[in-house]
């Protein structure tokens, strides 16, 4: 075979599956820096003589036709880093990296500027699906240079999911513009799987069901909410584990990682003055869960809470209810996080472009993107998506009947931030009247930051002592 279309470095799950994903349309030569890896890969994965094993970087860049496309999978940080500082001295102006990790927008704006001296391109791309997704079709969300863009477009929708609004992949913005929505994509799946966890939690504690009963509740609902991370939820509370009588998930220890994708999108929304709170909740509970060994010795301090008495029939409908609201809150937050990000960055995002791009593929798809775009084809300049008439009737419905979820859960001490959260974050955004007079008054007692009054403009002061 002549030169490759394209070069993937990183060969492990994500690297490895994206190779052969890109290999059913395209050429491409895959280059990992322990080598036994790609020996493995090689002789084990690949029968598409579409991928050549490369073994040293100058190999790799002699495979490529011009200019050259390299993509990066792997471990964000220091090593995409260590990477680029290796690639750079083989490759010429007009050749493209793409790196396709989950690497920090500020990193992927510093890289793009450093290499746009030297002409290079650079586009931060999202990928979503893990390792399956990435084999079969994943959800791709590009940023950079628009023109680089154009040279890989048609390897990145061969790749991607397919749906009948079109392929999973969509040209977002310039610079780090893929890798902030892929962070917000992420940050949004924080929140969602907290509010599954949180109402599985509820169906054992208060509802006192067993893995198979909550694994029905879960799939029947999904008939509604179409979600993949409610189908794999109902899959998990079926699995048995294999050493025990019990299931998996009750053997499975309930301490949580996180990469720091979730913290990003927090602290990215704490900076751009925007309020994430079902999301935050996300990110605490994984860091409340860490706390196993303190949470034992404290619930011995404690008398065992008493349950709530529920009707079963009663009780989940509006547990749905709690879902649904929670998981549309996680949304709503990572859709107006996006919104204050492509002001303040030039973005120039395209919020129903990014809901079709997440409707297959990816992990936080579900029944709710399609009216989701509805919703911003609609009103572009909509401000939040609590108020689109595809969810506002639904929505004050069901934050009534999580008001009940709510108050059987605190009688049970049964922790549920994210249902609190995504409750608060509705109630208040939808509050013509919030206690920050008070705050306001507060601040200028102890420190003359001074207030505005309703009834004139300008600044004012009193002297309170
Ligand atoms: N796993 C997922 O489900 C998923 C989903 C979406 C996005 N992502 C993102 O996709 C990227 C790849 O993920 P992954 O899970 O496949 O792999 P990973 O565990 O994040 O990274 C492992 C890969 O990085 C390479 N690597 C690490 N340090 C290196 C260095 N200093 N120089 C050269 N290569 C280095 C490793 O090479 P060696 O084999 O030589 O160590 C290996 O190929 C990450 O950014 C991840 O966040 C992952």
């Amino acid at each position: 075979m002549g030169k490759y279309e394209i070069a993937l470095i990183g060969l492990s799950v994500m690297g490895q599956n994206l190779s052969l994903n890109i290999a059913k349309n395209h050429s491409i030569a895959v280059y990992n820096r322990t080598s036994s890896k790609t020996e493995n890969f090689m002789n084990n994965k690949v029968k598409n003589e579409n991928i050549k094993a490369t073994y040293s970087i100058e190999e790799l860049l002699d495979s490529l036709e011009k200019p050259r496309k390299v993509m990066l999978m792997i471990k964000a940080g220091k090593p995409v880093d260590l990477v680029i500082e290796e690639l750079k001295p083989h490759l010429e102006s007009g050749d493209i990296i793409i790196d396709g990790g989950n690497s920090y927008f500020e990193d992927t704006n510093r890289r793009n500027k450093i290499l746009a001296e030297d002409g290079i391109h650079y586009l931060g791309v999202g990928i979503s699906g893990g390792e399956y997704g990435a084999l079969h079709g994943p959800s791709i969300m590009p940023g950079g240079d628009q023109e680089a863009y154009a040279e890989v477009e048609k390897i990145f929708e061969d790749a991607a999911a397919k749906t009948e609004h079109g392929n999973c992949v969509s040209y977002l913005g310039p610079n780090s513009a893929g890798h902030y929505v892929k962070m917000v994509h992420n940050g949004i799946e924080y929140g969602i799987m907290e509010s599954i966890a949180e109402v599985y939690d509820y169906m054992r504690k208060v509802i006192k069901l067993n893995p198979e009963e909550m694994s029905r509740v879960f799939a029947d609902w999904n008939e509604e909410f179409k979600s993949y991370l409610i189908e794999i939820t109902a899959e998990i509370l079926q699995r048995d584990d294999l050493e025990t009588d019990e299931k998996l998930i009750d053997i499975i220890l309930d301490k949580a990682k996180h990469k720091g994708t979730g913290k990003w999108s927090v602290q990215s929304a704490l900076d751009l003055g925007t309020a994430v709170p079902t999301i935050n909740a996300g990110v605490n509970a994984r860091l409340m869960s860490a706390l196993k060994v303190e949470r034992i010795e404290n619930s011995a301090l404690f008398d065992q809470p008493k349950k709530a008495k529920v009707n079963i029939e009663k009780i989940l409908p509006k547990l749905k209810s709690a879902l649904y609201l929670t998981s549309l809150s996680a949304y709503a937050e990572g859709f107006k996080l996006l919104k204050a990000a492509s002001e303040e960055y030039n973005y120039d995002l395209n919020y129903q472009e990014i809901a079709r791009i997440w409707e297959d593929g990816c992990i936080i798809r579900s029944g709710l993107l399609q009216p989701i775009q509805k919703a911003f084809a609609e009103n572009k300049n909509l401000k939040t998506l609590i108020t689109a008439p595809q969810f506002r009737i639904k929505l004050y419905q069901d934050a009534k009947n999580t008001r009940d979820v709510i108050n059987t859960a605190a009688e049970s001490e049964l922790p549920l931030p994210a249902v609190h959260s995504a409750l608060d974050y509705f109630f208040s955004l939808k509050s013509k009247e919030l206690p920050a007079n008070l705050i306001q008054a507060q601040r200028d007692f102890f420190g003359a930051h001074t207030y505005q009054r309703r009834d004139k403009e300008g600044s004012f002061h009193t002297e309170w002592e």
